[in-house]
């Protein structure tokens, strides 16, 4: 006992030096090991062979063993397949010939075929354990159930574990799984309740096999060990642009059922690069062993990630993969599947530290090469008058290379122009050795290079990680679920789009190169090769923005997205007219959730909007704390304002809150209101509102059934909502009707009844409220898009 306690102690201080250590202390005693589908393509390929290595590297620790290969067929069909499997394990080199037959052999005798269909069998499971556990008078150390089988029966699964394999003596229990994890937010959100109805989190491990990769796994420990060359260059002063890039050859021929549903931001950005994106960005941990730090600053990232649109992403499908879907779908020739096969992202990160950094991710089938990495390319501050030769004129670059490539095996480059990194320990080694190749733009013998002294695969690694409950390197369920927050909304956006058609492997040539357009991404080549005949029979889109009458004043209309780039281009044409003219423009802006997407297109489109002379007044504000979620300032500010250059002093929320209280008559926050007008805005009229209709027919917070022309010359006014929270402050008709322009934006199917209404009613303010806008002297226009002039 003694002796095993002092090896124990070892394996821990060698870890602890590498910044590996266990999360729940360890307890010598038995491990049952149960793969769910353990004569599956995953279990033959990669986990047998995981859990071999496991057990050499294990087998003198103290802890005892047996494995279980778990499968749907009797016990007389399936034993010999999984033997089959079992035979074909492994030793690594150090490992001699006769030790490695030994080791082979009791691991055969360790393992055992089971059939695992009903609950009677999970129990029949159980039981053996339990007896065997005391026929040999073991302790019990831990459960380990890995699914290797298709994520619809992960539930069901999950709940026939909880029901009848738990220990009742205080063991652990971890179930693994593998993605996918959901289709999309929704799915994802779903299957992750189910499970957490069977499983407690800390219980599951979700496995991305991209973080037991040796480089992947290094990244954080890297930035920690050479943090005091990294702080003062890890930030947008500094970095020119992130890639993390996969290239793969191969098609999806056999997998296109899976594939078709699926497509390469699902299987490959949404977990694998997503999750590298967040190891290079996120803000170091203190304790890189701590899983909740760690999970913690990644979730911050995920908080700070600007939303992606339609225009931070550019998709391509292999010319092949059309007549794929036919075959192995067995649909017709005119059939067209849009799931890309490529895409690149451009993302962003809305923290001072990155700024205007942009992320690319991009991931392919059928490209020229085979290769995964993560490079921050540095800016080049220096100006070399002759000798572009010298190192310091050449990229300056940290290059995380997952593998395959020209390099061959996994490393991570430092460009000799950086910093020589420190090496912290023996478990890597600096290459001097140096064949004649490139990578990325440089001559390898240009780079500090480091190798893993021993090359492991991703799921021997992750499975000593599960043994050792390093939970921080697999996918919780709130990780989980801020990639998909991420992803979904990009992929609802891309659903009807058109991948660019590309041939496949070198005749890519310059086809999929991509081009940044400030935040937006677009393929650098113009050329569209997509046919008419490739597009399947859709008429596409014919309409434009149309311009008409509503209610007899101008209007605009358009599909939403144009509306809104055709309404940010008003308004920026209405700023600089009147800066041009006076100096100063001043802008009242609603909230609610139909101006979102302008606010978006303003801060991220509109980079020569003259903020600095621009005033930001509100149209209505709700009466709570301006720090609350559905305050419209708040809205305003998270969405527009904290993300342009406007000077504090020119934005102007409404006073609800004063002397420690909400919009109370005696406090005056309407005249204070009013007065800020009157004092900053010429003949208190505005230069552009806009304002918004509800289904009452409300606009600004002036609703149906108020004494409207109660407020007579005053521009700011306290008003009742019949929605909660009730009480108001709000500008009315006499604020709004002296504006130079005033804008109403409606969107969306819900809104088509309200403009089929308003469409035919005459001008009653009390009854809808929305007649009462009527600017003196300004113009005033609809922007109306299909959706609600449709329906
Ligand atoms: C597991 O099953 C038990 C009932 O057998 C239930 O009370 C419990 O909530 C389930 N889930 C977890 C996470 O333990
Ligand atoms: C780091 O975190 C691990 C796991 O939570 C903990 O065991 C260890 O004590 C922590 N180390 C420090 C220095 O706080
Ligand atoms: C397509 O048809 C073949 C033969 O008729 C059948 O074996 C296969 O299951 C079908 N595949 C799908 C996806 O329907
Ligand atoms: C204020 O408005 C009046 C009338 O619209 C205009 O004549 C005057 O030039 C404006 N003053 C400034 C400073 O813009």
């Amino acid at each position: 006992m003694l002796v095993t306690v002092l090896l124990l102690l070892v394996t821990l201080c060698a870890k602890g030096g590498n910044g590996v250590e266990t999360e729940e202390v360890r307890r010598p005693g038995h491990v049952s090991v149960v793969i769910v589908g353990g004569t599956g393509d995953l279990a033959k390929k990669y986990l047998w062979q995981g859990f071999f290595q496991l057990y050499v590297n294990q087998v003198n620790n103290g802890n005892t063993f047996s494995f279980y290969g778990g499968g749907l067929s009797p016990a007389d069909q399936a034993t010999p397949v999984l033997f089959d499997i079992l035979k074909a394990v492994s030793c690594s080199k150090d490992v001699s010939q006769e030790r490695c037959a030994l080791l082979k052999e009791q691991f055969l005798r360790l393992s055992r075929y089971r059939q695992l269909k009903s609950l009677e069998d999970y129990q029949d499971l159980a039981n053996h354990i339990e007896k065997k556990l005391e026929e040999e008078g073991m302790t019990e150390a831990g459960r380990l159930f890995y699914l290797s089988v298709p994520a619809f029966a992960y539930a069901d699964i999950a709940d026939k574990i909880n029901s009848s394999c738990r220990s009742t003596n205080g063991a652990w229990l971890r179930v693994v799984l593998e993605k996918p994890f959901g289709h999309d937010f929704r799915s994802a959100q779903v299957l992750a309740s189910q499970l957490g109805s069977s499983l407690k989190e800390n219980e599951m491990y979700r496995i991305d096999h991209y973080l037991g990769k040796q480089v992947i796994a290094k990244i954080l420990p890297f930035r920690v060990e050479n943090k005091k060359f990294l702080d003062p260059i890890w930030n947008k002063q500094h970095i020119e642009r992130v890639e993390i890039v996969l290239k793969e050859t191969l098609d999806v021929k056999g997998r296109i059922p899976f594939y078709d549903q699926y497509g390469v931001i699902r299987d490959v950005l949404q977990n694998h690069l997503t999750e590298v994106m967040a190891l290079l960005t996120m803000r170091l941990p203190r304790n890189l062993s701590s899983s909740e730090e760690v999970l913690q600053n990644k979730l911050q990232i995920f908080s700070s990630l600007l939303p992606l649109g339609k225009n931070q992403a550019v998709i391509g499908q292999y010319q092949a993969y059309r007549s794929e879907v036919q075959q192995e779908l067995n649909k017709t020739k005119d059939h067209v599947s849009l799931t890309p096969t490529f895409a690149a992202v451009l993302a962003h990160i809305d923290e001072a530290q990155y700024e205007g950094v942009p992320l690319l991710m991009i991931s392919g089938k059928m490209l020229d090469e085979r290769v995964g990495y993560a490079r921050i390319l540095f800016k080049n501050d220096i100006f070399c008058l002759k000798n572009h030769n010298s190192i310091h004129c050449k990229p300056k670059q940290i290059v995380f290379y997952f593998g395959h490539g020209s390099l061959q095996y996994p490393a991570i480059l430092v460009s000799k122009n950086l910093f020589k990194p420190d090496l912290i320990n023996s478990e890597w080694k600096e290459v001097t050795e140096h064949s004649d190749i490139s990578v990325l733009g440089l001559p390898i013998s240009d780079y500090y290079v480091q190798t893993p002294t021993e090359q492991r695969d991703a799921y021997v690694e992750l499975i000593s990680y599960i043994y050792a409950g390093r939970k921080n390197s697999f996918i919780s369920t709130e990780n989980l679920l801020a990639s998909w927050g991420l992803w979904t909304p990009l992929l609802s956006s891309l659903a009807s789009s058109f991948p660019r058609i590309y041939p496949g492997g070198a005749d890519n040539e310059g086809l999929l190169d991509i081009r940044l357009k400030g935040k937006d991404i677009a393929y650098n080549s113009e050329v569209v090769i997509i046919s008419r005949d490739q597009m399947g029979g859709t008429s596409g889109n014919g309409f434009q923005v149309m311009q008409g009458k509503f209610r007899s004043a101008d209007m605009v209309s358009a599909w939403a997205e144009e509306l809104v780039e055709k309404l940010a281009a008003d308004i920026q044409e209405a700023a600089e007219a009147a800066v041009h003219e006076s100096g100063v423009f001043h802008l009242a802006l609603s909230g609610g959730s139909t101006p979102l997407a302008l606010f978006h297109r303003l801060a991220l489109h509109h980079f020569s909007f003259p903020w600095r002379n621009t005033h930001v007044w509100m149209v209505d504000e709700r009466c709570i704390p301006l720090t609350e979620v559905q305050s419209n300032f708040y809205s305003l500010h998270n969405h527009l304002l904290q993300h342009v250059r406007i000077p504090y002093y020119n934005i102007h929320p409404m006073p609800v809150q004063l002397n420690q209280r909400l919009c109370v008559e005696e406090d005056g926050g309407a005249q204070l209101y009013e007065k800020e007008i009157s004092r900053l805005v010429n003949g208190s009229s505005f230069h552009f509102v806009l304002l918004g209709v509800g289904y009452d027919y409300h606009t600004a917070s002036l609703f149906p059934g108020h004494k409207l022309d109660e407020f007579g010359e005053s521009l700011v006014a306290l008003t009742e909502s019949p929605a909660k929270p009730h009480q108001r402050m709000s500008l009315t008709f006499s604020a709004i009707n002296r504006a130079h322009k005033v804008a109403i934006l409606v969107m969306g199917k819900g809104k088509h009844e309200l403009i089929t209404q308003l469409s035919r009613v005459k001008d009653n303010p009390d009854k809808w409220p929305v007649t009462g806008v009527k600017p003196a002297n300004g113009r005033m226009v609809w922007y109306l898009d299909y959706d609600a002039i449709i329906g």
